[in-house]
């Protein structure tokens, strides 16, 4: 068992019943379900660790987000076993320090949205040298609290958008949950035979000049030759009506570009205890040069090193 989240000494019967497969996903060894309906454990050092559940059946995709089944891998091997996600214990630390927290607890928050355009929330993790990437991907640099704030936020959001790049790279499938992904591209080299655009879960935010079968996505055509996204964003209302809050998910070059549109109003930065080296860029990048202040709304400590901070754009 990963040493830093043994299970000794928990209240919780049920513990007896978990093994580690990896340094992040626990299994059930045995039992049926009702075992597992507990919410806590408690590690080694007493604190309680959070668990996050996906029961059998479960689609996951390659970095563990629930999907649809036609995209991901179903989980458990035989109907009595689970796969459970371990967190590390959490503790808050601002604004009023407390010992036991939950992230969904933390990130559930009012977003007024701004004027003729939804609250966009940009999600990201860094390691301690700035690289939103190792190997190429962010899957390195997490952990599965890291992981939880993203599906909290994507649970809380209407809609989620990312640059091609990133849906490209990341092998994006449709969540489970049937939110709408929007996919950013100036080229509209994106591949539509993918379950994330089959499914109909994928829409496309394109220039005008891009070309592309609309027979097989739904396309947001905002620009000539490239994605005006301020436009784009004022207008997501067309792809959902009801949006008021817009999760994003990278990567830097779409960053770089609401930055630069100063439409970034929150920032969901986990920073990773890792020093990474490499060429891997940093959270935005294309950008002028520019000075956006944003106020420290928490701050979260786990007993695994990463920290997690919520960050809100400071009205002018
Ligand atoms: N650590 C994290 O939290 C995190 C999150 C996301 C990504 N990443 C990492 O970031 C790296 C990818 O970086 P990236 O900068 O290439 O990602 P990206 O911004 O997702 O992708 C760049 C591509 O997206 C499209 N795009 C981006 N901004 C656009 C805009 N304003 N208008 C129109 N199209 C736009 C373009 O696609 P077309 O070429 O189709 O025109 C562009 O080539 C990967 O290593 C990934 O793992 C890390």
């Amino acid at each position: 068992m990963h040493p830093k989240w043994s299970v000794t000494g928990s209240p919780n019967a049920a513990n007896s019943r978990f093994r580690s497969t990896d340094s992040s996903v626990y299994r059930a060894a045995s039992g049926t379900r009702t075992h597992h309906t507990d919410e806590w454990l408690w590690n080694g050092r007493g604190q309680p660790c959070e668990l996050r559940k996906f029961p059998v059946g479960t689609a996951v995709d390659k970095i563990g987000l629930p999907t649809e089944a036609a995209a991901g891998t179903i989980l458990g091997q035989t109907k009595w076993h689970d796969r459970i996600v371990m967190k590390p214990a959490l503790q808050r630390l601002h604004p009023f320090p407390a010992e036991t927290i939950t992230i969904a607890d933390a990130y559930t928050t009012e977003r007024p949205p701004p004027p003729g355009r939804p609250w966009l929330g940009l999600c990201m993790v860094t390691s301690l040298d700035g690289s939103v990437s190792i190997g190429g991907s962010s899957g390195g640099l997490g952990n599965p609290n890291d992981l939880d704030v993203l599906l909290t936020l994507r649970e809380i959001s209407d809609m989620v958008l990312v640059g091609a790049g990133t849906a490209r790279g990341e092998g994006y499938g449709p969540p489970s949950n049937g939110k709408r992904i929007g996919v950013v591209t100036n080229s509209g080299h994106v591949d539509l035979d993918t379950p994330l655009f089959r499914s109909g879960a994928g829409f496309l935010i394109a220039p005008a000049s891009a070309n592309i079968d609309e027979t097989k996505a739904q396309v947001l055509r905002a620009g000539v030759n490239v994605v005006n996204l301020g436009a784009a964003v004022g207008r997501l209302g067309e792809v959902l009506p009801s949006v008021t809050y817009v999760q994003v998910e990278g990567g830097p070059r779409l960053n770089g570009a609401l930055l630069a549109g100063d439409l970034i109003d929150e920032l969901d930065l986990s920073i990773s205890p890792r020093l990474v080296g490499g060429q891997g860029p940093r959270l935005t990048s294309a950008a002028p040069e520019l000075d956006r202040r944003f106020d420290l709304a928490h701050l979260l400590a786990d007993d695994d090193g990463f920290i997690f901070s919520r960050w809100v754009r400071r009205a002018c």
